[in-house]
């Protein structure tokens, strides 16, 4: 894999780079404090220092899901990238264009594409548009790890047709991710005394168990404790036969299985109590917020991905306040992700300035994929040999 790091002025100036970041962001969370735009600017201010042009590419949300009115182009207003070309020209302090697909564009040195996924054969990872896209630019750059899990053409097929490289943010998450992972970012394992000092803490919490299984499984035998909250917990209980009232489980949950790892697995922990409203259960108690905090507070490497309970309720988001607390409390190296834990960080920690022991991911599924030991398809994009440089 090739790094954008490893580039100088020499290869960047006159160029136009074809950046892809993730800038799937929900209306309500689109701001310029917003994680996913706050961590893609490195790379964009790295190469117009360098004197490059920048085209950025993006998708957001899953427009060719939604029935379209126009005849041949997919999409909807609900999904268009329009608004960020402001927020990025206030970041940047320079004009930035939005480009419709086949409108003509002026010159700029920023232009941000519209939704890539308003096109025919994104997200089918076609070879056509694969080229046709790379045809825009000298220079690829994935920095858009949180949709490496997707193998798009704007993600994968891209790269067979022009030199292709790891943004900023790209290479931080590969790094940081990996000290748990236990990879470099090339792919190396590292050794035992690398890999994650112990004790080793994993915290899940979030609606889905099916997601987060991958990961368990990647880090049965690697981490010293599992405390787990949220939807995850619930799907405990009932394999365990405890009941469960309305509470919300995953229709897709293997129970058998979970009862059998929770015999075999002794590092697995649940809530000692929860907080219930209405026969739902909705937090962790205060007893497991206690409990939880003592493991945090040995902890030497934690991996956090899913809230403890609901958090849009302030009642149901002492839970995760309190896990939010012991690891800002804590020396522990802590890698944490998936959007609605990040948020609970957010205006306590800045990506740059704040605790160096702490990495907020903004990978939330290619987190999970990628700690469950999974080969990410944008990831393996970037190691081709026909990546031409
Ligand atoms: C994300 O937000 O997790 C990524 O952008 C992937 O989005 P998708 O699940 O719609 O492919």
């Amino acid at each position: 894999m090739k790094f954008l790091s490893q580039l100088k002025q020499n290869d960047l100036k006159g160029k136009v780079c074809l950046v892809r970041i993730d800038l799937n962001i929900k209306d309500t969370e689109l701001n310029e404090n917003n994680l996913r735009v706050q961590a893609v600017l490195p790379t964009i201010k790295f190469l117009l220092k360098n004197g490059a042009k920048v085209v950025l590419f993006s998708h957001r949300g899953r427009p060719g899901k939604v029935k379209s009115k126009m005849e041949n182009v997919k999409w909807n207003q609900e999904f268009t990238l329009k608004p960020f070309a402001k927020i990025f020209e206030k970041l940047l302090g320079q004009p930035v264009e939005f480009a419709n697909f086949g409108a003509t564009v002026k010159d700029s040195d920023i232009i941000l594409a519209e939704n890539l996924r308003f096109l025919k054969g994104e997200e089918e990872n076609s070879e056509k548009l694969g080229k046709q896209l790379a045809m825009l630019g000298d220079i690829y750059i994935n920095d858009a790890f949180a949709v490496s899990h997707r193998a798009n053409a704007s993600v994968a097929a891209i790269t067979k047709f022009i030199p292709s490289y790891a943004g900023l943010l790209l290479e931080k998450e590969i790094n940081n991710l990996g000290k748990v992972r236990g990879t470099t970012r090339n792919g190396r394992g590292l050794t035992r005394k690398e890999n994650g000092k112990h004790p080793f803490v994993v915290i899940l919490g979030g609606e889905k168990i099916s997601d987060k299984i991958g990961l368990i499984n990647n880090f049965i035998n690697k981490a010293d404790y599992f405390l787990l909250g949220g939807g995850i917990a619930i799907n405990f209980f009932m394999a365990q036969g405890l009941p469960i009232g309305d509470s919300i489980c995953d229709p897709n949950a293997d129970l058998r299985g979970i009862k059998r790892g929770l015999a075999r697995n002794k590092n697995i922990i649940l809530p000692i109590d929860v907080a219930i409203d209405k026969r739902r259960i909705l937090d962790i108690g205060p007893g497991a917020v206690k409990e939880f905090s003592a493991i945090i507070k040995k902890a030497k490497t934690i991996i956090w991905n899913g809230p403890m309970g609901l958090i849009e309720d302030k009642k149901f988001r002492k839970g995760s306040d309190g896990i939010v607390r012991e690891i800002l409390n804590s020396k522990a190296f802590t890698v944490v992700g998936g959007g609605e834990t990040a948020g609970l960080f957010n205006g306590k920690l800045k990506m740059e300035k704040g605790k160096k022991n702490i990495f907020i991911s903004t990978g939330g599924g290619a987190m999970l994929e990628y700690l469950s030991g999974k080969k990410l398809p944008g990831l393996e994009a970037l190691k081709h040999k026909n990546t031409r440089t």
